[in-house]
């Protein structure tokens, strides 16, 4: 059965939640990685991936500068990097050289990938939308890139601030 419970409560057994990094370059020149629950697929014909980005995160500068991200998928040992990136901001830090992340370039877009998460898609902003207290970023995929290492399984976000792999049933 059913019942009624206060919005929060409900939404706490969302989890496992995936959890993606955004990284776009701001107007420095740095590569700034925000960590992101909250993205979705949301075309395949074209590919469009979107993700969401709070009002108060300086990511939200970046994006709509550079006008292009990569949206990359991180492995689930990926998790001290994925936390430094969703707690620190790229207006206080330099994120990606902080983490000693292993970096490589995009191959069409101003960007880098990181070199040992599942996968990197390359997008070019094509919309946004305020949706509240968020902003979402509708981004066209140019390049995909996957890990040679197949075995490497993807990164969620598990409840109480705490993020791991996760072993379906
Ligand atoms: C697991 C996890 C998921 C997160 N999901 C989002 C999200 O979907 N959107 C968002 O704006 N911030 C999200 N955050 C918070 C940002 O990553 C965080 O505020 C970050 O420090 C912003 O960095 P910036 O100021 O360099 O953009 C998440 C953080 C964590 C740890």
């Amino acid at each position: 059965m059913q019942v009624p419970v206060a919005y929060e409560q409900a939404m706490a057994r969302k989890y496992p939640e995936q959890v993606a990094i955004a990284i776009a370059r701001d107007a420095q020149g740095k590569y700034n990685p925000i960590t992101l629950g909250w993205t979705m697929i949301t075309s395949h014909e074209p590919p469009l991936m979107a993700i969401s980005i709070g009002h108060t995160r300086y990511s939200l500068e970046v994006i709509r500068h550079a006008r292009e991200f990569v949206v990359s998928f991180p492995t689930s040992a990926m998790a001290s990097e994925a936390l430094l990136y969703g707690t620190k901001s790229g207006r206080d830090l330099d994120k990606l050289a902080a983490s000693g992340a292993k970096t490589q370039s995009a191959g069409v877009i101003d960007g880098v990938l990181l070199t040992d998460a599942v996968a990197n898609f390359e997008c070019k902003l094509v919309s946004e939308l305020e949706t509240g207290d968020h902003v979402l970023f509708v981004g066209q995929v140019v390049a995909a890139h996957m890990n040679e290492d197949r075995t490497a399984g993807r990164l969620y976000s598990l409840g109480d601030d705490r993020l791991g792999g996760v072993t379906p049933d």
